[in-house]
């Protein structure tokens, strides 16, 4: 037990640091004991593993690294999960997060295992014979494998719109014969058509809606969802959407949501002007929104038919002063909102599809993502954001469905990443990388993306022996094996 110890010591004290002053007033805490708990048994894990185990040393060799005996009487403390083997599994670290990959960069371990543990953290990656003989000795479940199977971190989409009510199939029939986007959303239909449907919309309805989405969303192999909401656009709207994300991220769907509040998507008629539409925005939604905790993050449409770059850099300044993580559908028609993003520090400039050689050389000096999105190429016959020169620039690329009921209703991130790598000729470590880890950076988020120690046992799994293959089946989900989100197993 002596060899806890110096752990124990460390996490008190950083508890001890962490609540001093409730601590101090006498406050409390049982989640203190819990975050002692959490990190006792990662430090322990690695601790019996490690050449600090005096134990170990004491130890014949063929015995070390095994479980001291005392040791196994706590494994009930340490729950663990040894998950394999994999005919191929791609850990996608130690790839860097900008600029162009070759697929000899992807790190590939044969045979795989990976350990996790209950609170679904990485605690060990590799060859699954060698983690299994430690698994029986220390007693960790081991859930077998028994077909070939390619796995792969969990897919992440990072811009969807995937909460709406209503259909615009008229619109897309129009826009096959010629009728151009902004002339339709001109004439009062587009982003207005879905806001009337949503705000009829009950809030269980659109809760319905939204989950039989995003089990389609899982079943092409997404682990991490981002949703906007948009279709509001008033105070009331905008929390009902925001409330239904909310909602589901509370259900049992097996996707992790990140909800970005998208109030600034267009000025509604009910506004006399953008300028009125967002100091709206600012005193009355955003203040509420964060109240309510319902997003950290908020998006801007910056284009002919929805903001000007004026009225937009008001609305980021003071979303940013406010607390929010900024992020902006930009160059989409017209080549202006990514120079704003990038000024702002937005964590993603998306849309990108018609960004100038300036724009695209100031994003590769950025830590903003440029975000493409293939879906909305196709859904409007608009030409691909230019994802290969971003790339070449030294840009951090990202790619995601946004999925929408108007300009990208296609859905399926895989299919998507596809066609555009066969456009823009990508390779597919960078399609890899711009649907997993570098979105993962696209949302702030640092706890997912690789399959390595540390990050969440977020999965997907493919039915084949070459990955190679699931970019090349990806016109079909048949391939998708499953999913497993913290290490639970969602299909
Ligand atoms: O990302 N461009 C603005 N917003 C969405 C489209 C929304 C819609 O057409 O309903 C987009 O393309
Ligand atoms: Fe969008």
């Amino acid at each position: 037990m002596l060899c806890y110890y110096p752990f124990l010591y460390v996490i008190g004290v950083a508890t001890l640091i962490t609540y001093e002053n409730d601590l101090k007033n006498g406050v409390f805490y049982p989640e203190a004991l819990l975050y002692i708990y959490k990190k006792a048994s990662f430090f322990a894990y690695y601790f019996l593993h490690s050449p600090l185990n005096v134990w170990q040393l004491a130890c014949p060799k063929q015995e070390r690294n095994s479980h001291p005996p005392w040791g196994r009487g706590l494994i009930f403390l340490f729950p663990m999960t040894l998950l394999g083997p994999f005919t191929e599994l791609l850990t996608l670290q130690n790839l860097p997060m900008r600029g162009a990959l070759q697929d000899e960069q992807i790190e590939i371990i044969p045979d795989a295992g990976v350990l996790y543990n209950a609170d679904g953290i990485i605690m060990a990656v590799g060859k699954f014979l060698e983690m299994k003989k430690d698994a029986l000795i220390q007693g960790y479940a081991i859930e077998t494998i028994t077909e070939s199977l390619v796995l792969l971190p969990g897919l992440i989409d990072c811009h969807t719109h995937t909460c709406y009510a209503g259909n615009r199939a008229q619109d897309f029939a129009m826009r096959m014969a010629g009728k151009a986007y902004l002339a339709i959303a001109k004439a009062g239909g587009g982003i207005m058509h879905t806001v009337r449907a949503t705000r009829e919309a009950s809030l269980e309805t659109l809760k319905a809606l939204t989950r039989t989405r995003l089990l389609r969303h899982k079943k092409e192999g997404i682990t991490t969802c981002e949703i906007k909401s948009g279709y509001g656009l008033s105070f009331e709207a905008e929390l009902k959407m925001l409330q239904v994300i909310a909602d589901l991220q509370q259900e049992d769907t097996g996707i992790d949501l990140i909800p970005t509040c998208l109030a600034a998507h267009i000025c509604p008629p009910e506004f006399e002007n953008q300028k009125a539409y967002i100091t709206h925005l600012i005193t009355m939604l955003l203040p509420e929104v964060k109240k309510r905790n319902l997003s950290h993050r908020i998006d801007i449409f910056v284009e002919e038919t929805a903001f000007d770059a004026e009225n937009a850099r008001y609305y980021l300044e003071e979303a940013q002063k406010m607390g929010f993580a900024l992020t902006l559908h930009a160059d989409q028609f017209h080549a202006f909102g990514s120079k704003l993003a990038v000024e702002m520090n937005a964590q993603s400039a998306d849309h990108l599809e018609n960004s100038t050689e300036e724009a695209i050389e100031y994003l590769a000096q950025s830590n903003t993502v440029a975000v493409a999105l293939p879906g909305a190429s196709i859904g409007v016959g608009d030409k691909f954001t230019p994802a290969r020169k971003l790339l070449d620039a030294g840009a951090i690329l990202a790619i995601a469905t946004d999925l929408n009921p108007g300009s990208a209703p296609m859905g399926n991130l895989l299919l998507q990443a596809s066609i555009l790598a066969m456009y823009e000729k990508l390779s597919t470590a960078e399609v890899f990388a711009a649907i997993t880890f570098r979105a993962a950076y696209a949302l702030g988020l640092q706890d997912r993306g690789t399959i390595e120690v540390g990050k969440r046992a977020d999965f997907v799994t493919f039915k084949t022996t070459d990955y190679k293959n699931i970019l090349y089946q990806a016109a079909t989900t048949e391939h998708i094996h499953g999913t497993w989100l913290k290490g639970v197993k969602t299909f």
